[in-house]
This record gives structure tokens, C-alpha cells and sequence, in this order.
């Protein structure tokens, strides 16, 4: 495909862009992290960590600027420029809020942040979302949070990373002492030792750094001996042990790059956030299916094109739209710009009603390859959309991810079956739920989700802009899995379901974990597997 951003200013706009979200496990830093990100920005001139009405923790200031936007900034993605570059972070949620959309955020970013808890290491969901960050070839720079509490050793984390994860790990910074004793970190690259002085307010304010080299005479009062001597011992160790790292076989997701810090006290925060916008890569090139048959590859730099990577209904009843939210893959993006519909075989025209939210909903003009827009009209996207200037091309279809959750839902009024059927149809081609049918015809339509949130939603939506009421009876399946193989060979447990998922391919559903094991060890010639 020609490039044709040809001007120089959008091409450089392209290249400062930074698209990544953070993947973690609940309670590992993430909010604490992206406040952080935005008070060494300068966006916000203070952090301080207050209760919003969900009992989650949120800034005061952060809330302010959610308030003035009028819509919640923390639900798609967040943009301001730091240092030169532009970063773009896309929300991850976890907790309750967990649900496909966690993951399809994965498939419009450029690399990902793993951040984990010193103390915990990896836990469960970080797992499944690094998962996916391997399934698409994204780049994952590691963060170990709150260095300031009593945590594990700092080789012991290095090696849960690469045991658990099958990646490499390599240190780009190392802790000086931990917990109380926390004083700063070895920076590898700059073979610096930079120490952190305690800020007044506890992380409100950017924390002041001294650096060192590491024969400077006066380590020694600032660190005591024995704290010295531990971190030029490391220091050695590393340079004999530690993993090499290239740049390429970060890009190829061998290698993560790994930070040690603290991001309630802004320990180790500069550093690793000044390496973040050094090592990410800008948005590249993109895989696409050509309509003519075959596959390519998308220029950032050539005419505008996106794919829509999450549909969400404002579930606030003063604000009832439903957004679609696209990423940006390549040019850029202006007000009233005409693209075609690849999957409506028609042109539209991206202004109102399609205005933008991903910046600022009412004045954001133009966006580029990396960022996100969220466009408003109802029926009019699905999960996987491709919209672009030049046509002929479509965006790689959107994994569909092991649901975990299911449930039997039909209208609490008979009468309203045929509004039902459609409401149902439409959501699930959205991508709101998957949709589940047993082989043996035994149960009615079972839907399927990673998270409760999304029957949630579709039980509210069905209401909402339906008229339906429903009634939703939770099934005890626990997890999943698409089949490979012959059917006719497979060996199923006895508590597990066969069924079909909305594009005909094989879905065995089980009742735990225990039993997706026994499965697959009864079946060696079959593949079961957590992405379709
Ligand atoms: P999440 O978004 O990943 O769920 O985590 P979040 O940032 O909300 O942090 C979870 C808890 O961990 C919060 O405490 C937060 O203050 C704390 N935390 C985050 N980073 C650090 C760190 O570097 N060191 C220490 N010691 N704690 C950290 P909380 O008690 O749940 O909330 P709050 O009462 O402090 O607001």
C-alpha cells in the first residue's frame, strides 16, 4: 500500500505515538501507575490517591478532568503528550469490570506494560492477558511495583517471569535495598546508581533523583556499606549472569525488558517511564486480508484506516449512547473524513452523528495512526470492523476468547419472544456475548462470556433499547475450550458440553479446570484451545 501521509508534521506525529495498555492483576498498581504517568506528563500537578463512588482509588485531579469531559476517561483511552512523545494508554479493566473487552483492547495496542506486585509476582489474570499479548505479537515491558514494601527476592521475580511466561527477562534497572530501605536503582544502561530522595507529601510530587557513578566516594554515607556493598554485588552479578537484550528480540516478544519501582512513592518511576517512550515502538506496519484474496500489510503512513476493537453502552442513563471505539492503524483521521464500510459494502461519513470521544468529545479535530476514536451510531459497528479510505482490504479478524461464564437467558414475557430473537441477534453481532448452542439440541441457546459484566450489559441493553425484559439462569460451567481434531474421536468427561459457537466451530465446555485437564489428557491427538 503507497504512502501517502506524505507531509512531513503527520509523519512525525505517527512516529511520537505511543498505543499500550497495562496488563496486571488486580490491586498490582495499574491506577497508581497511569496516575503517576500522568503527574510526570505535568497533566496533573498533584496525585493524591481519594475513594471515587465505586470504592476504587482514582485522583482527585483525574476525576476533575473526567467530570469536565463528561464522560469517563478511564473507560477507552487516554491521550497526553510526555517528553516528545504522545502516548496513548488504553484501559484494561480487571476486577468486575473484566469482560472481552479486557482483551480486544490488547489487539489495538502497539506493546503492553506488565505490571506485577513484588510481593505476589504473576498472578492468574496477568497470565491470560500476557497470553494474549504473545497471540499478537506484542511487545511487554515488565514493571515490579511497590519496591517499598517487604517483597521477594529481585532474581526470584526474574525467574517466576520467565518460568511462568516463557520469556526472557532482562534488568533494566536493579533495586537498592527493599522495603523501608528502598533507596534507589542500579540504572544498567547508564551503568548509574540513582537514588531517590523521599518526597514530602508521599508521592504526591515528582520525586527528585541523584545520580551516581558507581566509584563515587560519596555512595558511601548516602548508602551505608552494607547496602553498597549488596548492590555492587548485584551489580557484578548481573553483568556476568544477566540476560542480554536486543531491541529485535524485544519487538519479537522474546525478550521483556524489567523495571523495579514503586509507584506510590514515584521510586523508579522517571527512569522506567523514559525508557518506556525510548523502547515501545511506534505504530508499524499491520496485517490485513486483501478483498481480492491473500494477505498484506497496512503503512502506517499510508491513507487512513482503523478497525473497531470495542463497542461499549453507556450504561448511565442521562448519556445513553453506545460508542464504538477504533483504533487508528494508518494516516490520519479528520472530521467529516468519508470512508467505506468493508462489512456494509457502503461509504459513510465520520461526523455527526459519529463524534469523537477519545480526547476531548467535542473538539478533537485530527488523530492519527496509534490513536483512538470513539464514534457514535448505533447499529452501525461491529467488534472487527474495518473502515478505511482506499476499501479493498480488511483489518485481520478479532480473536474470539475462551468464555468462562454462561448462562441460559430468555424473556420473562413469552409475548416478546420476536423482539428478543432480534435484540439477542444484534448484540451477539456485536460481539457483546458470544452465543452458545449445545451439539445435542438439549438446552435453548446458552450465551457465553469472560466476564459478568457483559451479561450485565446485555441483560441492560435488551431492556434499554429493546423493551425486554429478561431472565438470566447461570450455568455451572466454569471454562472452555475450541476442539481441534475429529469430533467423532474425541472423548468427552462426563460433566462436559459439546456445543458450537456462533461461527460453527466446536466449543467443549467444562465444569472446572480439573476437568479441561483430564481432557486433554485423555485426548493427546486433540487440541483444546483458550483463543479461536
Ligand atoms: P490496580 O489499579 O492494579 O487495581 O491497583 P491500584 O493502583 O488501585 O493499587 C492497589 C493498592 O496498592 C492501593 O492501595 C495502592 O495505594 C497500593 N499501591 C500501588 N502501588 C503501590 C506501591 O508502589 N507501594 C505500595 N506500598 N502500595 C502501592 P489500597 O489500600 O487498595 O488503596 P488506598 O487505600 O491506598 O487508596
Amino acid at each position: 500500500m503507497s504512502a501517502s501521509v506524505s507531509d512531513p508534521e503527520s509523519q512525525r506525529e505517527i512516529r511520537k505515538r505511543r498505543t499500550f495498555a497495562i496488563i496486571s492483576h488486580p490491586d498490582a498498581g495499574k491506577t497508581t501507575l497511569t496516575e503517576k504517568l500522568l503527574l510526570y506528563s505535568g497533566l496533573i500537578r498533584t496525585a493524591g490517591l481519594v475513594k471515587n463512588r465505586r470504592g476504587k482509588a482514582a485522583t482527585s485531579d483525574w476525576m476533575g478532568m473526567e467530570r469536565e469531559r463528561g464522560i469517563s476517561i478511564t473507560s477507552s483511552a487516554m491521550q497526553f503528550p510526555y517528553k516528545g512523545a504522545m502516548i496513548n494508554v488504553l484501559d484494561t479493566p480487571g476486577h468486575e469490570d473484566f469482560s472481552e473487552d479486557t482483551y480486544r483492547t490488547l489487539t489495538a495496542a502497539d506493546s503492553a506494560i506488565m505490571v506485577l506486585d513484588a510481593m505476589k509476582g504473576v498472578q492468574a489474570q496477568t497470565l491470560k492477558l500476557f497470553e494474549v499479548c504473545r497471540l499478537r505479537g506484542i511487545p511487554v515491558l515488565t514493571f515490579i511495583n511497590k519496591l517499598d514494601m517487604p517483597g521477594r527476592d529481585p532474581l526470584d521475580l526474574m525467574h517466576e517471569v520467565e518460568e511462568a511466561l516463557g520469556i526472557q527477562a532482562s534488568a533494566f534497572n536493579w533495586p537498592i535495598g527493599s522495603g523501608k530501605e528502598f533507596a534507589g536503582v542500579i540504572d544498567r544502561r547508564r551503568d548509574e546508581f540513582v537514588l531517590f530522595k523521599k518526597t514530602a507529601a508521599g508521592g504526591a510530587h515528582q520525586a527528585e533523583l541523584e545520580r551516581y557513578r558507581p566509584d563515587d566516594p560519596r555512595l558511601a554515607a548516602r548508602l551505608g556499606a552494607d547496602l553498597l556493598d549488596q548492590a555492587l554485588h548485584d551489580r557484578e552479578l548481573l553483568e556476568v549472569a544477566g540476560n542480554a537484550y536486543t531491541q529485535d528480540d524485544f519487538l519479537a516478544g522474546k525478550v521483556t525488558p524489567v523495571f523495579f519501582g514503586s509507584a506510590l512513592t514515584n521510586f523508579g518511576l522517571e527512569p522506567f517511564f523514559d525508557a518506556f517512550v525510548e523502547l515501545a515502538p511506534s505504530p508499524g506496519p499491520r496485517p490485513i486480508d486483501l478483498a481480492e484474496g491473500g494477505e498484506g500489510r497496512v503503512d502506517p503512513y499510508g491513507e487512513f484506516s482503523a478497525f473497531v476493537f470495542k463497542i461499549q453502552a453507556n450504561m448511565d442513563r442521562r448519556h445513553r449512547d453506545v460508542i464504538s471505539f477504533i483504533r487508528i492503524c494508518s494516516g490520519r483521521f479528520t472530521p467529516n473524513l468519508v470512508v467505506k464500510h468493508h462489512r456494509l459494502e457502503r461509504e459513510i461519513r465520520l461526523s455527526r452523528p459519529h463524534s469523537m470521544v477519545a480526547q476531548d468529545r467535542n473538539t478533537l479535530d485530527e488523530a492519527y495512526a496509534g490513536d483512538v476514536v470513539g464514534l457514535i451510531g448505533r447499529d452501525l459497528y461491529h467488534i472487527g470492523d474495518t473502515l478505511s479510505v482506499t476499501g479493498g482490504f480488511t483489518h485481520k479478524p478479532m480473536p474470539a476468547f475462551q468464555p468462562e461464564i454462561f448462562a441460559r437467558i430468555a424473556p420473562k414475557a413469552p409475548s416478546l419472544r420476536k423482539r428478543f430473537d432480534k435484540g439477542m441477534k444484534n448484540l451477539i453481532a456485536e460481539g457483546a456475548v458470544q452465543l452458545v448452542k449445545p451439539v445435542d439440541g438439549s438446552h435453548d441457546s446458552i450465551v457465553g462470556a469472560v466476564g459478568r459484566l457483559q451479561f450485565e450489559v446485555l441483560q441492560y441493553r435488551l431492556e434499554d433499547e429493546y423493551g425486554v425484559e429478561t431472565r438470566l439462569d447461570p450455568l455451572p460451567y466454569e471454562c472452555s475450550a475450541w476442539l481441534e481434531g475429529d469430533p467423532k474421536t474425541f472423548k468427552p468427561t462426563t460433566s462436559c458440553l459439546m456445543a458450537r459457537d456462533q461461527r460453527g466451530r466446536l466449543l467443549v465446555l467444562f465444569r472446572g479446570d480439573w476437568d479441561k485437564r483430564y481432557a486433554a489428557d485423555q485426548n493427546p491427538d486433540h487440541l483444546l484451545l483458550d483463543f479461536a
